[in-house]
């Protein structure tokens, strides 16, 4: 019989959002089909830019004629697109990435989990406790932790608590690791790094040997001028980061798939002889075996975003999906909640009440304000106690969201 990677045994429980809309299919089929209002999955609602709408019908038509047909395309990306992230996301904050460092995808997530293909198995891996799920689950998946343990951490992963108590930034481990995953604007907790901070972890780096895998997907949020949107803002990271991006949560792609990875030129690790090896190669070798690139359409779409219109129409998305933050701030701190995130970021952070679990707070949420959330337990074992609420709905929705919560 075929043998199952049993790597996949060691999960926990199914992965988190999935979960969580079955809890909320049973429940909602056991009411009579009841209206809930999801604020769980961070996932975008308002229609996307007409900048991208356009472009990509234009695109789609050139697809459509006889000079203007694509087949397979770069595996990297466009040039065109290439360009466009490299002046407008970096040489803009004067960061030196160059188009070719930047490395088209269908989405962060999958980056983010697929950069472990070039990465050997034995390094010793930290994560920030609370943490994006993905990260955690690739490791275990490709065989990089141990068992899993009684209070639902795996064994050999080092994690990070953040909490209220460090204001939700990890300190830089005493220890040796050898991979960091560092998110900011963060998910879940919508903190932010500033470039004080952010720089004693590219010293880290840069003194230990080790990689940063530094997740930006959420920058495009945030408002402070003096928070870095890219890693490559420290001086130094170029060495030691690989920065994933999205347009998913900027540009509305949840559904439309587009992002990008990048791998600076001069990063590198080393084999087991100890001899340097650069990392760019081995990821582009990668992208070209196991990935045929991201459609020209999408691509046309993404374009669109960095035009002086699709800046305008970004920029109007965010404020929008901010502005519910804030409703969704000030209304939870009037009825007497602890909440944390939401100024950087699209998620707010609250501490749910002293006697409830995180899960016991999505169930109280869930039958009494029908208002779904994500409990913080779901993100590690530091996020419980705390839970989760997306910013990303219409404001009608957040409104009454708010309304149904504080009337309970
Ligand atoms: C979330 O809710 O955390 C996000 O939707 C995750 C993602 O972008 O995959």
């Amino acid at each position: 019989m075929v043998k199952v990677n049993e790597n996949y045994l060691k999960l926990k429980a199914g992965y988190l959002f999935p979960e969580i809309s079955k809890r909320v299919n049973k429940y909602t089929q056991a009411n009579s089909g009841l209206e809930v209002i999801k604020l769980g999955i961070g996932d975008v609602t308002e229609p996307l830019p007409k900048a991208c709408i356009d472009a990509m019908s234009k695109a789609i038509n050139e697809m459509g004629t006889n000079n203007g047909f694509k087949g397979y395309g770069p595996e990297q990306g466009y040039g065109w697109l290439r360009e466009k992230i490299s002046l407008n996301d970096f040489i803009s904050r004067g960061c030196q990435i160059s188009a070719e460092e930047i490395f088209v995808s269908d989405g962060s997530k999958c980056d983010s989990s697929n950069i472990l293909d070039i990465l050997g198995d034995d390094n010793l891996i930290a994560v920030t406790d609370p943490v994006y799920p993905v990260y955690v689950d690739s490791n275990v998946m490709t065989g990089r932790t141990g068992e899993t343990l009684k209070n639902g951490t795996y064994q050999g992963l080092s994690y990070l608590a953040i909490n209220e108590d460090n204001n939700f930034l990890p300190e830089v481990p005493k220890n040796k690791v050898d991979i960091v995953y560092l998110c900011f604007p963060n998910n879940p907790t919508g903190a932010t790094i500033t470039k004080k901070e952010l720089k004693k972890w590219v010293d880290y780096a840069n003194e230990n040997n080790s990689l940063i895998l530094f997740d930006a997907a959420y920058e495009a949020f945030i408002q402070d001028k003096d928070i870095p949107h890219s890693i490559y803002e420290i001086d130094g990271a170029k060495n030691c980061a690989i920065e994933f991006r999205s347009f998913s949560k900027n540009a509305g792609f949840t559904g439309v798939r587009c992002a990008y990875t990048v791998v600076p030129k001069n990063i590198s690790g080393q084999n087991s002889n100890g001899d340097k090896i650069n990392l760019w190669p081995l990821w582009n070798r990668r992208q070209c075996t196991k990935f045929n690139g991201v459609s020209y359409i999408v691509q046309r779409g993404a374009e669109a975003v960095y035009s002086s219109q699709g800046k305008k129409e970004i920029n109007s998305l965010i404020d929008f999906y901010m502005e519910n933050a804030k409703i969704m701030q000030n209304k939870l701190r009037s009825a007497g909640f602890k909440v944390y995130g939401g100024d950087n970021a699209p998620y707010v952070w609250i501490k749910v009440p002293a006697n409830m679990t995180s899960w016991d707070f999505f169930d109280y949420l869930l039958e009494k304000a029908n208002v779904v959330g994500t409990p913080g337990s779901g993100f590690g074992l530091a996020g419980e106690g705390y839970f989760r609420l997306s910013a990303f709905n219409s404001r009608k929705n957040v409104i009454n969201a708010m309304k149904q919560i504080i009337n309970i």
